[in-house]
């Protein structure tokens, strides 16, 4: 089986150069074409280069864990955003139609409105606040236009490689005396290792059973506040014995009307797992649980300039 990953060093992609290495010949693309020997497209602003480059490799499953993913940016760079975003993914669900091939796809929670404070499941009514979330909803619908797809909404995302909300507290913590984070967003902090884990063993159940095919929502259980979050990763830090400046007792809470950004971002990003569970016979651990274990693999910020 050959399967072609996009996307391959962000923070999912990373991790599923992993766990999609036992399931067949892997062939991982990132933008940059002169990084792999073909010099074969991987450049989602190039919707001709990303066709010839399915076409090129026939794959018998495309991953796509390319996107365009700074919320804030994509509100002022939108036809940039709905390029990577929707019309990329969409070339890639009518060749991978073509060949048969089955498409993986990543999307998020931002999808929804953020209203109310119930997890939302995947038939929930969606409704973007933002042109992230918009151009995400726009590619779920591009992919599930191939019969052969999984799409996993996932939510904050986090790794041991690449940029995330964890490792900027962590960095903020060491620089300064006070942090005040946002306490009114709810949601699940998932790691891109969970995230890769599950796509390897849904896409080899899926690959038994076609009828598995679909829309998930894929989180670790449990949720907290972007406040909670701050809280327990400098807990984590400290108990490592990590300098910081703030501490997480000396965290404080915000609101987000308090704390306006350019982007709007859904108060209740709650995701219902158990449609994912239920048909995959999988347990999706405690949010916790992934975050103490990345503290345990990145270096103490404060190190690196010491
Ligand atoms: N991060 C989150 O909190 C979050 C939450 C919910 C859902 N998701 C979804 O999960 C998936 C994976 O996200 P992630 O956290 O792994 O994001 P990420 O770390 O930002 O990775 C995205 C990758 O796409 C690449 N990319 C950017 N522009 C590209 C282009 N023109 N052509 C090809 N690749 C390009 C990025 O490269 P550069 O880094 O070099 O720009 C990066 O390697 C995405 O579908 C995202 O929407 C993420």
């Amino acid at each position: 089986m050959k399967i072609l990953l996009f996307g391959c060093h962000g923070q999912v992609g990373w991790e599923l150069q992993r766990s999609l290495s036992v399931l067949g010949e892997l062939v991982a693309l990132d933008f940059d074409a002169s990084q792999n020997p073909d010099r074969l497209c991987g450049d989602f602003s190039d919707l001709t280069g990303l066709a010839q480059t399915v076409r090129q490799v026939r794959p018998d499953v495309i991953v796509n864990a390319a996107a365009h993913t700074a919320v804030d940016k994509a509100e002022t760079e939108p036809e940039l955003a709905r390029t990577l975003n929707a019309l990329a993914p969409g070339v890639l669900a009518a060749e991978a139609q073509k060949l048969g091939a089955w498409l993986v796809h990543y999307s998020t929670d931002y999808v929804f409105d953020g209203s109310g404070n119930k997890p939302r499941r995947e038939d929930d009514a969606t409704g973007p606040l933002s042109v992230y979330g918009q151009t995400k909803l726009e590619g779920e619908q591009a992919v599930a236009a191939c019969p052969r797809h999984l799409i996993f909404r996932t939510s904050w995302v986090y790794a041991a490689r690449g940029g995330n909300f964890a490792k900027t507290m962590l960095r903020l913590a060491s620089e300064r005396e006070s942090l005040t984070v946002i306490d009114d967003q709810i949601g699940a902090p998932t790691s891109a290792e969970l995230l890769a884990d599950v796509t390897a063993h849904a896409l080899r159940a899926t690959l038994r059973e076609p009828e598995l095919a679909g829309l998930y929502h894929c989180v670790a259980s449990g949720q907290t506040s972007w406040y909670g979050y701050a809280r327990y990763v400098l807990g984590q830090a400290q108990a490592l014995g990590w300098a910081l400046k703030t501490t997480a007792d000396q965290v404080k809470p915000t609101t987000t009307a308090n704390y306006p950004t350019v982007a709007r971002r859904p108060l209740n990003s709650r995701l219902d797992s158990n449609r994912l569970q239920a048909a995959f016979g999988l347990v999706m651990p405690p949010w916790q649980q992934g975050v103490a274990r990345m503290l345990k693999e990145i270096p103490e910020p404060a190190s690196q300039n010491r």
